[in-house]
């Protein structure tokens, strides 16, 4: 008998499992890809060595659809009053740890045409079948060499305006990724004349998933993939009740045994699965500059999840760097991201096939 597919994604399954840069690479990818789903390669925080050999991974080990996930930001020029500001902050941690702000910098990098060069040095051995973007889209002439990939384009929006904006750039799917979503939000377009899109005030408008869901299916034509707080079958269902044509599913993955999420972040995501009373998530832009929702931690709770202080993304991580690491060292995650959704109830230690196929099972 022939399987019937996906029409946009071709896969068995209409299910992504959500890139999450830092915590998984193409080990999770190949495995959700295997299981019938869409596994993605989250690309902004590779090397280039590093892009080379996860695509390498990728293209030995699987031969169904995968997808590659870009960030689209423009890096910011620096700001040194706010770097100021910021690192005079951090100082009485520092002083507390023993260590060193990093010299300015960013960890993650945008698409462009040295990261398109190493997909397409082995074009010949297979490219994604899908792109995804978060914060908006490369420019036109980046985006028309995706396109020579023979790859779906599609992408995070947090808002109806950012939905419609998507499709009347041509991607061929819409990500409506709700409040409740886990990492950073794709929220690119400013909510008002003169707003910065990266100012976590204008999120206070952020909707709920299944409150924006049904209202960009509505707003757009193309297929709508649901995302956030999607963590169980029974999510997914509802995702499909209320139009979605595929789910993009990142936090119930995060315990499996092919992610890299670290030792640390496995421990709060269990503590938060196993004791509802334990630690929420908040919306946070301490750690890189934009926000993202991640566990409460000490940083969070004492400088408040969101500060007017941050430089702007993605510079806030290099002065927390040393903090960091020196804390992870004494097995404390005080200053680490630890980015969840806010629906943890489904993260499972099982291997990504068997959640793969529990979460497909709902559709
Ligand atoms: C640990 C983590 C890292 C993430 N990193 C990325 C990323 O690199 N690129 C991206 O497009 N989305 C990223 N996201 C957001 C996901 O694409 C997606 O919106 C989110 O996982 C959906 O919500 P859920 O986590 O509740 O399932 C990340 C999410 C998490 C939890």
């Amino acid at each position: 008998m022939v399987e019937s597919l996906h029409p946009l994604l071709k896969t068995k399954y209409p299910l992504i499992q959500a890139p999450m840069a830092g915590s998984q690479g193409a080990r999770l990818a190949v495995a959700v890809s295997e299981a019938g789903a869409m596994g993605s390669l989250p690309c902004a925080m590779l090397s280039p060595q590093a892009l080379r050999s996860e695509l390498e991974v990728l293209r030995s080990q699987t031969s169904r659809p995968w997808n590659l996930n870009f960030f689209a930001h423009s890096n910011p020029p620096p700001d040194p009053q706010r770097e100021a500001a910021w690192r005079e902050l951090l100082a009485p941690y520092h002083r507390e740890f023993g260590t060193e702000p990093a010299p300015p910098g960013g960890a993650r990098s945008p698409f462009s045409d040295e990261l398109a060069d190493i997909v397409e040095e082995g074009a010949e051995r297979g490219l994604p079948a899908v792109v995804s973007f978060h914060f908006g889209l490369p420019e036109p002439r980046l985006l028309a060499r995706v396109r020579i990939w023979g790859s779906k384009v599609i992408a995070s929006a947090t808002t109806v305006a950012e939905a419609r904006w998507l499709e009347d750039h041509g991607v061929d799917a819409v990500i409506a990724q709700g409040l409740e979503a886990g990492g950073h939000r794709g929220h690119f377009l400013p909510h008002a004349k003169g707003d910065d899109p990266a100012d976590p005030a204008a999120l206070l408008g952020q909707a709920g998933s299944f409150a924006l869901l049904p209202q960009i299916v509505d707003a757009v034509l193309v297929p709508v993939i649901a995302a956030g707080g999607i963590c169980t079958a029974q999510g997914v269902a509802a995702a499909r009740a209320l139009g979605a044509s595929a789910v993009q599913i990142g936090t119930a993955f995060l315990l499996c045994p092919e992610a890299d999420t670290s030792p640390l972040h496995r421990a709060a995501l269990r503590a938060a699965r196993d004791d509802r009373a334990g630690r929420p998530t908040a919306l946070t832009n301490l750690f890189t500059g934009r926000p993202a929702r991640g566990l409460v931690n000490r940083l969070m709770a004492e400088l408040g999840p969101i500060n007017g202080n941050t430089p702007p993304f993605p510079l806030a991580g290099a002065a927390l760097a040393p903090l960091r690491a020196e804390a992870e060292r004494r097995g404390n995650s005080d200053f680490s991201p630890l980015w969840a959704g806010q629906n943890v109830s489904g993260c499972s230690e099982d291997g990504a096939a068997e959640v793969t196929r529990r979460l497909a099972a709902g559709w």
